[in-house]
């Protein structure tokens, strides 16, 4: 009996080792700094560690903070990247302050900080994490070398609605391609080791955002627990498992709870699922709009349930700083959760060496700024992210064969709109044009005939369509200027905006091959413009070297490889259309559209399935799709069992032969459906991606490894599991391509 006892206290105290042993850091910290994080906070005043939770957005001169500097009333500041302005906020806070403890410097650095990269849609087109990682570490070496630490980037908010301004900023409607490419972002801009290059990632907007109702920003969304499980939360998890070191609330309320005050989210989940160790600031002023939103009735409110969901960092609502120190003597916050909230935001500055290394060099930090690599990976990457979206043959061109070249459009010579949205520190006087690189190499051959974006109805275009019926070919750049997406900036009419679809019709008419350039922050619905070109290629803004790397896009020297991250619609009425949704049941098939009937009068039936009558189910071009100059074959595609257990590998074996006359690269994609579930699965989900270069003729045989737990889905029970059954498989250039093999999981 003593034997016995004796053993379950052994248990016992086994287990409540296990229990109480700290979940290892998700930031990386360790014993060291977690002890100097005490030591600090255990001389730290209240009003000291309020200080630490209030961020401002800084402008004009440092004197003007520099009383709140010296009492420790600011932890962080955004947008000042002055360098010589930064050290002399961290001189003040480190020699002038009781504590010495350094800001954290904030920027959006959203594709590049001075080097400007496609914007993040076309990051994600170019389905190369490795390439995004390596941008994301030069936006890093030039953000910290002029003093930023930190930046609000990624966006990780899944997009399907291409009225939503900022689908722009993120990677798209998928969740496997948005994590992946949230993991390389976030490894880019901490880097390898955390050294004075490591610029802070924050994931955003925490949760949701990008499933605002009816495409406007700001807007609520009414997303399940399941939808959030299965969807919207996934690439927020891996971006923390890839040691994300801070992370920021969104604005929507969803289901009727803002995320900066939402604890379901920011601890249930973020906390005490994930174990996230890191910093959640919160966006700028979504502390104070929860007044607005309804959910709570004065800043001193909207602050109490923001600190008591789990925010650490206040952005320009200065809620923490004018209340915290009421709310904790009412007891309506206990300083203990002060406490943690100081605690993470002391474990990220000492995790960056904050401590040791305040201050910037300031001429070593110019001396990065567009360094020639760093303009040749910019350019590689608009290579990679531009996608070719029709071509009758007329590309690649032919640089002996062009003569006279006609050069047009909105977007031929838009040094400023070729960077896109959230370029604030890119300067367009850096930004190579197509325009520019046209004149650089065809020297003498260019004509260029402006057009702006006229917001009038011109009807006449005689100046450009008799420069036209001069010229061998027509060049015409058209798209969306930067304002037209990003924050704030959605749209109910996706069609090229003024009369640049009537410019298209009108240097068709000229009679001379035309070749259209699309340079826009989402997918626009252009099926009534492909008609009126002979080739289309697609670029979301492309930032930088955008010039360059277009003109060696058109003229062969690069073959398309991008793929499209998003859907593009037939209309804007379409929306929302995505490819991974469910069956329905009633699937759509093929089923006869209005335009292939006379309904007859007093018809009382037409269709049956899911469908439009005038614009059918399927979209214009569907998620992954893109063209390339040479064409790829698939065959012998096969898995290596019928059957796999839970913790199996599903190992797929292919062959992928380019038949074409051109080098290129495929991206293959593999997808898979979940056949039968305890609730209804999507059609096919994204579970791999590969850039696979071929030279033309080449034939290789390639494996695909996929372990069986990727097939997991939270269900009905509440559980995230895999659920047994049968499933499909699909190995492909697009996610409308390919035919399945089936297997089963056990
Ligand atoms: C903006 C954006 C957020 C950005 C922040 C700071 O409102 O929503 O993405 O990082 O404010 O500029």
């Amino acid at each position: 009996m003593k034997y016995t006892r004796t053993l379950l206290l052994a248990v016992l105290l086994v287990l409540l080792a296990a229990c109480t042993q700290p979940k290892p850091s998700t930031v990386g910290s360790d014993a060291g700094i977690e002890k100097r994080i005490e030591q600090l906070l255990s001389r730290m005043t209240l009003a000291e560690k309020i200080g630490q939770m209030n961020q401002v957005s800084a402008g004009g001169e440092v004197s003007n903070y520099a009383e709140a500097l010296r009492n420790g009333q600011i932890g962080s500041i955004l947008n000042e990247v002055d360098p010589v302005k930064i050290n002399e906020f961290q001189r003040i806070c480190v020699e002038e302050s009781r504590l010495g403890i350094p800001l954290l410097v904030g920027r959006d650095v959203i594709h590049g900080f001075h080097t400007i990269f496609p914007i993040p849609l076309g990051l994600a087109a170019t389905f190369d994490p490795a390439l995004v990682e390596q941008g994301a570490r030069i936006a890093a070496v030039e953000a910290t070398g002029q003093g930023v630490r930190w930046t609000f980037s990624p966006m990780l908010d899944i997009a399907r609605d291409p009225r939503w301004g900022r689908m722009a900023e993120g990677s798209g409607e998928d969740v496997y391609l948005d994590a992946r490419m949230a993991e390389a972002m976030v490894r880019g801009y901490q880097g390898e080791a955390l050294d004075a290059n490591a610029l802070a990632a924050c994931i955003k907007h925490f949760v949701g955002y990008g499933a605002a109702e009816g495409g406007r920003d700001y807007n609520s969304t009414f997303l399940t627990e399941r939808q959030l499980r299965n969807v919207y939360l996934p690439p927020f998890e891996a971006a923390v498992k890839a040691g994300a070191l801070t992370l920021m609330t969104s604005f929507n309320d969803n289901d009727g709870v803002p995320s900066t005050g939402n604890t379901f989210i920011l601890k249930d989940v973020l906390r005490d699922e994930w174990g996230f160790d890191g910093l959640v600031v919160t966006d700028w002023n979504s502390m104070g709009e929860m007044i607005p939103h309804g959910f709570g009735t004065d800043r001193k409110d909207v602050a109490c349930k923001a600190v008591n969901a789990g925010v650490d960092m206040d952005m320009m609502t200065f809620g923490f700083i004018s209340h915290l120190e009421e709310l904790v003597a009412s007891g309506q916050v206990k300083e203990s959760a002060i406490d943690e909230a100081v605690r993470r935001i002391l474990r990220v500055k000492l995790l960056l060496g904050l401590f040791e290394h305040p201050y910037v060099d300031v001429d070593a930090g110019q001396a990065v700024q567009y360094a020639e690599s760093h303009l040749d990976a910019a350019r590689r990457t608009a290579e990679e992210s531009a996608i070719l979206l029709k071509n009758d043959g007329i590309l690649p061109l032919k640089a002996g064969q062009v003569g006279t070249i006609l050069v047009t459009g909105p977007m031929a010579d838009a040094p400023h709109d070729q960077l896109g949205t959230w370029s604030f520190d890119g300067e367009k006087a850096h930004t190579v044009t197509p325009l520019q690189a046209l004149k650089e190499r065809f020297p003498g051959q260019v004509n260029y005939v402006p057009y702006g974006y006229s917001r009038e109805r011109r009807t006449r275009f005689d100046d450009i369509v008799a420069a036209a019926r001069r010229a061998d070919v027509v060049l015409v750049f058209l798209g969306e200027e930067a304002i037209l997406s990003g924050e704030a900036h959605c749209l109910a009419d996706l069609n090229l905006i003024g009369t640049q679809s009537e410019l298209l019709v009108a240097l068709k008419a000229a009679g001379k091959p035309v070749v259209a350039t699309v340079m826009a922050g989402r997918p626009l619905t252009i099926e009534r413009d492909l008609p009126n070109c002979r080739a289309m290629l697609y670029a979301f803004h492309p930032g930088t070297m955008g010039g360059p790397a277009l003109v060696n896009l058109l003229f062969g020297d690069v073959n398309p490889s991008g793929k499209t991250p998003v859907t593009f619609l037939r209309t804007v009425g379409q929306v929302p259309m995505y490819y991974s949704h469910t069956m329905t049941g009633r699937p759509y098939n093929n089923e006869t559209l209005l335009a292939d009937i006379e309904p007859e009068a007093g018809q009382t039936s037409l269709g049956n399935t899911s469908y439009y009558l005038d614009y059918g189910a399927r979209p214009l071009f569907p998620f992954g799709y893109g063209l390339s100059y040479t064409t790829f074959d698939y065959s012998d595609i096969a898995l290596d069992k019928e059957a796999y257990p839970q913790d199996g590998t599903i190992r797929l074996t292919f062959s992928l032969a380019n038949t074409g006359a051109y080098d290129g690269t495929e991206v293959v994609q593999v997808y898979i459906r979940d056949l039968v579930g305890s609730i209804t699965r999507p059609v096919k989900e994204l579970k791999y991606f590969e850039r696979v270069p071929l030279k033309a003729g080449e034939k290789r045989t390639l494996e695909v490894q996929i372990p069986v737990s990727e097939l997991a889905f939270f269900g009905l029970d509440g559980v995230t599991k895999v659920e047994p059954g049968g499933f499909q498989l699909w190995v492909a250039g697009d996610s409308a391509s390919g035919q399945p093999v089936s297997f089963q999981v056990l």
